[in-house]
């Protein structure tokens, strides 16, 4: 039975994570410092340690005797990176670093959330693994620091590294808002649209709502995860997580009020700051490595974020 770390584990990636681990068989500590708020989402059996990922005595304690560790913890949000840039900073890159040194005294493999968003504004579309990274947010340029680093923990200190460029990650799970003053919420349109639009209420689309993104649902995130963890590669790989499906926000929004049988009552208000035009990744060296079966599809995965919410309410 192998023992995981799985860092942000109480978050929405993380948490379906730990599910398929626990699933499996394998053991499962988290580090989390719940600043989301979702320790309800870890499923019994877990070894919980609350913490900062920043935190040196935190990442030595949360790495002891590990078999693998599945960096997922950050603050997940572009938005919040325009606005908080050193504090996302402190959480998104040296965090990340602070877990491959600690990682350093076990030698054992790691597996960690990138982005998309390393990508810029895709300027040739589907997007391969090796086209120009040009980050147009914090975010992502803390994420093209990441898979810096890990080629340094590769290459110079011999710890296996894999770094997955997840594109918009939808899924039950994750929250719309969080109720709670004072916690991040780390909140998809996915989740915010077939909220809204599930309870009646309007929806504002920033910008023309023409902008496009390649929706992967959580599950197919979860199958590249753990497969990614079985390479132990040499060369510190990164791989697009993604569809090769485009799909723009307002055909987003018009697809969920179809499905939720509701009316569409949307607004137009102004476009995000560091904000990604269209983001559509090639998934070719994902299906040729890691994960070879058809990914979820959008209408089906849709469908089961509104039953997850409306079982929820
Ligand atoms: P999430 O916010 O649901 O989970 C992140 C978890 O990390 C939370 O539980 C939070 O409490 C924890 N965390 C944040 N800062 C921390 C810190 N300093 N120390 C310890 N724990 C901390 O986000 P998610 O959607 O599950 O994202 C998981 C990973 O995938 C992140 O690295 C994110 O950047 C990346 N990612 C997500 C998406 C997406 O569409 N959701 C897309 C690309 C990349
Ligand atoms: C998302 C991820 C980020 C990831 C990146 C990969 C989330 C919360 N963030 O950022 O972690 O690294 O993809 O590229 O999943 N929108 C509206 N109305 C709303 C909310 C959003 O119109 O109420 C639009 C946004 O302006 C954007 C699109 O929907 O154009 C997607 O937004 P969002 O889900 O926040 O994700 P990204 O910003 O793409």
């Amino acid at each position: 039975m192998a023992l995981y770390l799985v860092t942000g584990g109480a978050g929405f990636i993380g948490s379906h994570l730990c599910d398929a681990l626990i699933a499996r068989g394998d053991r499962v500590r988290v580090l989390d410092d719940l600043s989301t708020d979702h320790l309800s989402n870890l499923p019994p059996g877990i070894d919980f340690l609350k913490g900062d990922i920043a935190d040196p005595e935190a990442a030595a304690k949360a790495t002891q005797d590990v078999d693998g560790c599945f960096h997922l913890a950050a603050i997940a949000s572009v938005e919040r990176g325009v606005n908080d840039w050193t504090g996302t900073h402190k959480a998104n890159l040296t965090g990340a670093i602070t877990i491959f040194d600690a990682l350093r005294r076990t030698g054992a493999p790691v597996v960690y959330a990138s982005s998309a968003a390393v990508y810029g504004d895709c300027q040739t579309i589907p997007i391969d693994e090796t086209a120009d990274r040009s980050p147009l947010s914090a975010y992502g340029a803390d994420k093209l620091g990441c898979e810096l680093h890990a080629r340094v923990a590769s290459h110079v200190h011999g710890i296996p590294a894999v770094g997955l460029r997840f594109f918009n990650v939808y899924g039950p799970r994750q929250d719309p808002k969080s109720p709670y003053s004072g916690v991040i919420s780390i909140s998809g349109v996915i989740s915010i649209f077939c909220q809204r639009i599930g309870d009646g209420a309007p929806i504002a689309i920033f910008g023309d709502g023409g902008q496009t993104r390649d929706f992967v649902h959580v599950s197919d995130v979860v199958k590249a995860l753990l497969a990614a963890m079985a390479l132990k590669p040499t060369d510190a790989p990164v791989f697009n997580v993604c569809t090769g499906q485009a799909t723009s926000v307002l055909d987003l929004a018009h697809l969920i009020a179809d499905l939720a049988g509701k009316p569409l009552n949307h607004s137009f208000q102004p476009p995000r700051a560091g904000e990604i035009r269209h983001s559509l990744g090639n998934p070719a060296r994902l299906r040729a490595t890691l994960h070879a079966a058809d990914p979820v599809q959008l209408r089906t995965g849709l469908a089961g974020v509104l039953a997850w919410m409306a079982a929820s309410r």
